[in-house]
């Protein structure tokens, strides 16, 4: 047995590729690590600094073996891996299970026990794994194969699998071993985008949990179409607003995915820092018992654009959220009889709500809750005698 477990809790850090795509290289990775502690965010609980494709040479060296690009990282995967886990926080990097990652980079196909090898021998505490150039093989046995490769390196590498959520992935991946998994396509910078992801996951919550999260794709809160490619921003849709930053985040936090910021956190605004520090979010996502929400009221016909969730939580208390994906405001309202507690019980709820991180007083039979077009509202709930 291990002392201690990974992928308990979903995984908290930042990663290169919404802001930096192809322009990656080792001052920017130095930076937004000394960002990551000088900011307060690896105090908030953030770790993991990610670099993501576009790192290598586009050749293996005489032994087969992967080699950074010594004009972007001079100093080399061992010296940056040092100095990172200087700073108290721990380092990610990127691979694919097809013979090129998807920005035409080596891939990790029949080479995977070589490269777990070699991101060992470097520190590596985290593999991003995609699925670009894949070989016409079914893709358990490829994520299956990279997790055993890295499982006998005997060092703990959390594994990030990323095939999109395509073939079913929720079906088969947790047996593979990865701790987290992307559930969804990528993410836009923009809220067309935040909402058809945050939608489409609403089904999926139940596969989510300890020892393998679905990840709904890093957080765009706070680019304000920054990112220096034009998918991330996704065309010509508004930058989003910091109302409908805080319910993308919100939502992350709620449903348990993974915290991988993905603005230049070397330049984040107050707005925010606030937002993406917010402990109290952050404590319902980092719940150690790792339980996925339950929405309520969700028809699978026509998926409902605003609802409630429910999420029970460690310390014998509930979250409970609204969430008004619509584009006009709500009245949202949620009988407690819905959630197990109907006035019969003599109970009722205390509740603090988290966005805001204000007191919200107590609620019995139902709360009800004006919530603005984009916006939501999350409480963390003690059940208390009604009076
Ligand atoms: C995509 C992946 C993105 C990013 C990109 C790199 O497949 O979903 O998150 O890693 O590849 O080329």
């Amino acid at each position: 047995m291990k002392d201690k477990l990974l992928g308990l809790v979903p995984p908290m850090g930042w990663n290169s590729w919404n802001t930096f795509n192809t322009a990656i290289d080792e001052k920017v990775v130095r930076e937004s690590a000394d960002a990551m502690v000088e900011t307060g965010l690896r105090d908030a609980g953030y770790e993991y600094v990610v670099i993501d494709d576009c790192w290598s040479l586009k050749k293996r060296d005489e032994k087969g073996r992967l080699q950074a690009d010594p004009e972007k990282f001079p100093s080399g995967m061992k010296a940056l891996a040092d100095y990172i886990h200087g700073k108290g926080l721990k380092f990610g990097m990127y691979s694919c299970n097809g013979t090129m990652t998807c920005a035409r980079y080596p891939g990790s196909f029949d080479h995977e026990f070589t490269d777990a090898q070699t991101f060992a021998d470097w520190g590596v505490d985290y593999l991003k794994y995609d699925n670009c150039f894949k070989p016409e093989i079914n893709g358990y046995m490829l994520y299956n194969r990279m997790s055993m490769a890295l499982r006998s390196t005997g060092r703990d590498i959390l594994f990030s699998a990323c095939n999109w959520g395509r073939d079913d992935v929720e079906q088969w991946i947790r047996s593979t071993g990865a701790h987290i998994y992307r559930s969804t396509g990528d993410i836009r910078d923009n809220w067309r985008w935040i909402k058809m992801i945050a939608l489409s996951q609403l089904s999926k919550m139940p596969y989510s949990g300890s020892f393998c999260f679905n990840d709904l794709d890093m957080l765009v809160c706070g680019m304000y179409k920054k990112g220096n490619h034009a998918g991330i921003a996704g065309g010509e849709e508004p930058v989003c607003t910091d109302t409908e930053y805080a319910t993308h985040f919100a939502f992350w936090c709620f449903a348990g995915s993974p915290l991988m910021l993905g603005c230049d956190i070397r330049d984040m605004n107050d707005a925010t820092k606030q937002l993406v520090t917010n402990r109290e979010l952050i404590e319902i996502n980092q719940d150690i018992e790792g339980r996925s929400p339950r929405f309520l009221g969700i028809n699978p016909e026509t998926p409902p654009e605003f609802f409630w969730g429910v999420r029970m939580l460690s310390d014998g208390q509930i979250a409970l959220a609204a969430f008004n994906f619509s584009d006009k405001d709500r009245t949202m309202t949620l009988p407690l009889f819905n959630v197990g507690l109907p006035s019969s019980t003599g109970k009722g709820l205390l509740a603090r709500e988290c966005v805001t991180r204000t007191d919200a007083g107590v609620f019995c039979d139902d709360i009800t809750q004006k919530v603005e077009a984009h916006g939501c509202r999350v409480f963390r709930c003690k059940i208390i005698d009604a009076k």
